[in-house]
């Protein structure tokens, strides 16, 4: 499974992506307004970090100005992905970018039909919104189950990309259900690094290894 960070703090994703684990990098307006500096400026940044996916999304609302906009994000670097909202116009972008071989990721996806129309509109990944579904008293994970088993049953070859996930348990459950991609805020990627008995077996490790007096190099 690939693992994408979901943030614009270029600092953090630097330091995250020196782990060699990072597979890409997914932005939102929300995000680039806490980074508070200008969208491209930090689109490009964020594509020299890291070599694979970089979604950053378009703000208009008509299919014709999403067209527009999305080429613009897309001559920032090659590793560019278009991210379009997942409205009939939306869609109608995304299959013209998939005519041009712009690469798009469909997001705000709630539903398995939606999901099912990214597939056909040609979508290069679809993001479902977990932890937003999981707020309103549904099962995200749910979602992602009915998409893998759609997009299977049909071979589409849109992926899957997890989003809006707020914990580790959302990201193995993402796993086990066959999404592609989980997409995670830098916090919950430090998160997955940690089990308290992970920390209690290396203290006594070292401290045995201690005892020996030895040194390997
Ligand atoms: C990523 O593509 C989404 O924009 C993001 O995961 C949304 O997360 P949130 O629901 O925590 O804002």
């Amino acid at each position: 499974m690939q693992i994408f960070l979901d943030s614009t703090d270029t600092k953090v994703i630097a330091d995250l992506a020196s782990t060699g684990l990072v597979d890409g990098v997914t932005t939102n307006p929300t995000l680039i307004a806490k980074a508070g500096r200008p969208m491209l400026e930090v689109i490009a940044e964020i594509c020299d970090l890291v070599p694979g996916p970089i979604s950053a999304e378009v703000a208009a609302t008509t299919a014709d100005a999403m067209i527009a906009e999305g080429q613009k994000l897309a001559g920032i670097a090659p590793n560019v992905v278009v991210k379009i909202p997942l409205t009939r116009d939306g869609l109608i972008a995304c299959a013209a970018f998939a005519n041009e071989g712009i690469s798009t990721n469909v997001t705000l996806c709630f539903s398995p039909t939606q999901a099912l129309l990214a597939a056909k509109a040609g979508a290069t990944f679809v993001s479902p919104f977990i932890g937003r579904l999981d707020d309103y008293g549904f099962d995200g994970m749910d979602l992602i189950r009915d998409i893998r088993t759609i997009y299977d049953n049909f071979g589409y070859e849109t992926e899957i990309l997890a989003a809006s996930v707020r914990n580790v348990a959302h990201v193995k459950d993402a796993a086990i259900v066959g999404a592609d991609v989980v997409t995670i805020p830098p916090a919950v990627f430090g998160d997955l690094f940690k089990h308290p008995l992970t920390d209690k077996g290396l203290d006594q490790f070292l401290k045995d290894w201690a005892g020996t007096g030895q040194s390997i190099l």
